[in-house]
């Protein structure tokens, strides 16, 4: 076995996950993808097949993590993630994310690890405070249908929490703002995906309730780096900190922007808006930047051109319409 410092990456054949695997491989970790292809694919991390520095694992983190002979970091990135999934699988991301992170953070007790734990946005909930700072303690529906994923990250958080007071674990959580970019799934019910596979096709592009409703698209390159700057930056145990981007758009004049880089006929229809669909989303990154020296980079239309090539190559899965998140 070589020297190299082991990374574990659970969620790492999904979306962030793989582009982090692509990262830490990159940085010639040692790394292992632990993964229960739930809403990920063995696809987006195969091109690293051939490389002894990376294996894949399948295993559902609702178990316990499997017997690694050393650790260096976990970064806990298993979830679904999409809303579609709230309403398909909201038992299995309630306890993905509670007794999942237990089982995370017990492996890192037993190696030393550090851990890196993805909260969401979602812990703010319908926001009363805009931009939210990681002060604000959010506005959360305990019982509605998003709350199974909301929260059981708020409870992730708690418990990455009570393991560094309890057992000295040196955990550090990102609060991750919608991301976008290639390997989402096509059908994952997120805007982007949304309207991608919408405009390529030539179809109309659905935007829920007036499109005046506001999110914050951060490319996933930017998410990644703030991700390994949170990580790898000496004396930043327990600290949380809000990871996206600060330009904030309307639903409709996502729409827009959407049509201009697909250069797509396709018009905006307007259908009813799901349950606790947040109005406002935008992060404060105050914190990352100072303690991080962190900045997004990329703009939303470059961003969105990659993500648009990535999908022209996978025309055939175009599916239609979900909700906006
Ligand atoms: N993409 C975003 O905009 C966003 C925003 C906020 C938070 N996050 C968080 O980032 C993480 C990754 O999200 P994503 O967008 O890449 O979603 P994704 O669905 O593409 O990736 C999640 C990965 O976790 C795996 N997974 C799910 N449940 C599992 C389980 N019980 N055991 C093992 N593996 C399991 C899935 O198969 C998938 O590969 C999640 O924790 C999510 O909550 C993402």
């Amino acid at each position: 076995m070589s020297g190299r410092d082991h990374a574990v990456v659970t969620g790492g054949a999904g979306f962030v996950g793989s582009h982090l695997v692509d990262d830490l491989v990159a940085d010639d970790y040692r790394v292992t993808a632990v993964d229960s292809f739930a809403s990920g694919t063995p696809e987006n991390v195969s091109h690293h097949a051939d490389d002894d520095r990376f294996s894949l694992l399948q295993r559902d983190v609702r178990d316990p993590l499997p017997d690694f002979d050393s650790v260096d970091v976990i970064y806990h990135f298993a979830s679904r993630a999409s809303p579609t999934h709230f309403d398909s699988h909201p038992i299995e991301i309630a306890m993905t994310n509670s007794l999942g992170t237990r089982h995370v953070l017990e492996a890192a007790v037993e190696h030393d690890a550090r851990v890196v734990v993805a909260s969401t946005s979602e812990v703010y909930g319908d926001p009363e405070v805009h931009p939210q700072p990681e002060s604000y303690r959010g506005n959360v529906s305990p019982r509605g249908p998003r709350a199974p994923y909301d929260e059981s990250k708020r409870f992730a958080e708690a418990l990455s929490m009570a393991y560094v007071r309890k057992h000295d674990v040196d955990a550090r959580t990102v609060r991750i703002f919608n991301t976008y970019g290639p390997r989402m799934q096509l059908d994952d019910g997120r805007v982007i995906p949304n309207f991608l596979s919408q405009a390529l096709a030539g179809d109309d592009l659905t935007v829920y309730g007036d499109g005046e409703q506001t999110r914050s698209f951060c490319y996933v390159t930017d998410l990644v780096d703030g991700i390994r700057r949170l990580a790898d930056r000496p004396g930043l145990q327990g600290a949380v900190m809000n990871v996206g981007n600060t330009n904030e758009i309307t639903i409709r004049e996502l729409a827009t922007v959407v049509r201009d880089v697909v250069d797509t006929p396709s018009e905006v229809t307007y259908e009813p808006r799901p349950t606790d669909d947040p109005d406002l989303r935008c992060p404060d990154v105050s914190t990352a930047r100072e303690r991080l020296d962190w900045e997004p980079k990329v703009p939303l239309r470059a961003g969105l051109a990659q993500t648009a090539d990535h999908f022209r190559t996978r025309r055939h899965e175009i599916v239609g319409s979900t909700p906006e998140d």
